[in-house]
């Protein structure tokens, strides 16, 4: 049974904790609940937002429509074999106590992914990625109902179009489509243990990790995680703000030589991934604050709310950040984040 409630704040349920209101809301907390909630008047006239976790969005204004917060939860395993075990994950389930239920369970794929805050439902919408892995490469299929017509619809993981921080979801179905359930399978053994990165190496070393196991990676990368990006419960944020941006092998040559320090990172045939962190901090970015909005002091991809920044004034500072770095380095940084 559905209850819609009017004129709420969303200031808990958005990791920025930007206070806005949302003119009406309703949480699902039943797979009917749905059903129920698209023969109203209300869900058939109003904008609509589905939130989740509140993790990588932006408000900046209230909502004058209807928010739909997603608490449909059930973990449960569809085929098992002596090498893998395949989970119809509920799309409300919180995404980190999944992933430990997994390391628990000795299940192998997402432990790279510890510690991403949000729901489940939203790792395919961006495919969530971490420390050397994405989503996709455990997601069988991503299930939904179709918000104009309620026809339920199954995606395979190739229509799902996967890319980094991209799908189907984020493109043409944003706001069109509420993903009820995601498949993924996991190991059971032989697992393909991802240590390549960096810092992973380097802490599994400090951890004295001599065979590494997914419940030492995913300690890792918690480890990592905690010392490096800003905890949402103590400092709003929702992680990085842009993407990292690709540019031409010839623009990074020619930007190699005015800046001998440049990282970059071959991704395909003469294109370069250039850490956007890095471009932020050469423009003295890091660690300023306009108000209360700010960029973070120790990792500058991530924009910060102090205390009672808006919504606007969070945009207003990642817009003149990006202005930055477009005049410094002629390099378009793209919002990660969902701009509402
Ligand atoms: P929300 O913010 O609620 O929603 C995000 C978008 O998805 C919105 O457009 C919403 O409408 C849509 N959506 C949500 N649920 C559904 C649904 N069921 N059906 C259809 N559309 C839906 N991301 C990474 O990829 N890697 C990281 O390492 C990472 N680290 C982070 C660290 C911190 C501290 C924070 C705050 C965020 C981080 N993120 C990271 C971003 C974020 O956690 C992920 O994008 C996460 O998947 C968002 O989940 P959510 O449930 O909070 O989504
Ligand atoms: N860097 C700086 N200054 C800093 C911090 C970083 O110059 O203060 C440079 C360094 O060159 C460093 C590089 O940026 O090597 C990369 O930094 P980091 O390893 O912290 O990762 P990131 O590229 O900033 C990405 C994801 C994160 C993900 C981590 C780990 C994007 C947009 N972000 O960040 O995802 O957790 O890698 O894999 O791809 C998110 O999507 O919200 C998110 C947090």
């Amino acid at each position: 049974m559905i209850r819609i409630q009017e004129n709420v704040q969303l200031k808990t349920f958005n990791t920025f904790g930007i206070r806005a209101n949302a003119r009406h809301f309703v949480s699902l907390n039943a797979s009917d609940d749905l059903f129920e909630l698209q023969q109203t008047d209300l869900f058939k006239n109003e904008p609509r937002l589905i939130l989740g976790g509140g993790s990588n969005v932006l408000l900046t204004h209230d909502f004058n429509g209807l928010v739909i917060h997603n608490n449909l939860k059930g973990i449960k395993p569809t085929h098992e074999t002596d090498e893998t075990i395949t989970l119809k994950v509920a799309s409300g389930e919180v995404w980190h106590p999944f992933v430990m239920h997994c390391v628990q369970h000795n299940w192998g794929g997402v432990e790279n992914l510890s510690l991403i805050p949000g729901t489940m439902g939203a790792a395919p919408m961006q495919n969530i990625g971490a420390y050397g892995v994405e989503v996709q490469e455990v997601i069988d299929q991503v299930e939904g109902i179709e918000l104009l017509n309620g026809s339920a619809r199954v995606f395979s993981k190739s229509d799902c179009r996967f890319g980094y921080r991209e799908s189907i979801f984020k493109q043409e179905l944003k706001e069109k489509f509420f993903i009820s359930s995601v498949t993924l399978t996991l190991t059971k053994k032989n697992h393909l243990l991802r240590t390549g990165y960096g810092a992973i190496q380097d802490t599994l070393r400090e951890m004295d990790v001599t065979e590494s196991t997914i419940q030492a990676i995913s300690e890792a990368v918690i480890h990592i995680r905690s010392k490096k990006l800003p905890d949402p419960a103590v400092i709003g944020n929702a992680g990085s703000f842009f993407k990292n941006p690709t540019i031409t092998q010839q623009h990074y040559t020619s930007l190699k030589s005015t800046w001998p320090g440049i990282p970059g990172y071959p991704v395909e045939n003469q294109i370069v991934k250039v850490p956007a962190a890095w471009l932020i901090e050469q423009c003295g970015w890091k660690g300023k604050r306009v108000g209360d909005a700010g960029v973070h002091q120790h990792q500058p991809l991530v924009i910060v709310n102090h205390d009672r920044a808006t919504g606007e004034e969070i945009l207003s500072l990642a817009m003149k950040v990006r202005g930055s770095v477009q005049e410094k380095f002629d390099i378009t940084l793209t919002p990660e984040v969902n701009i509402i």
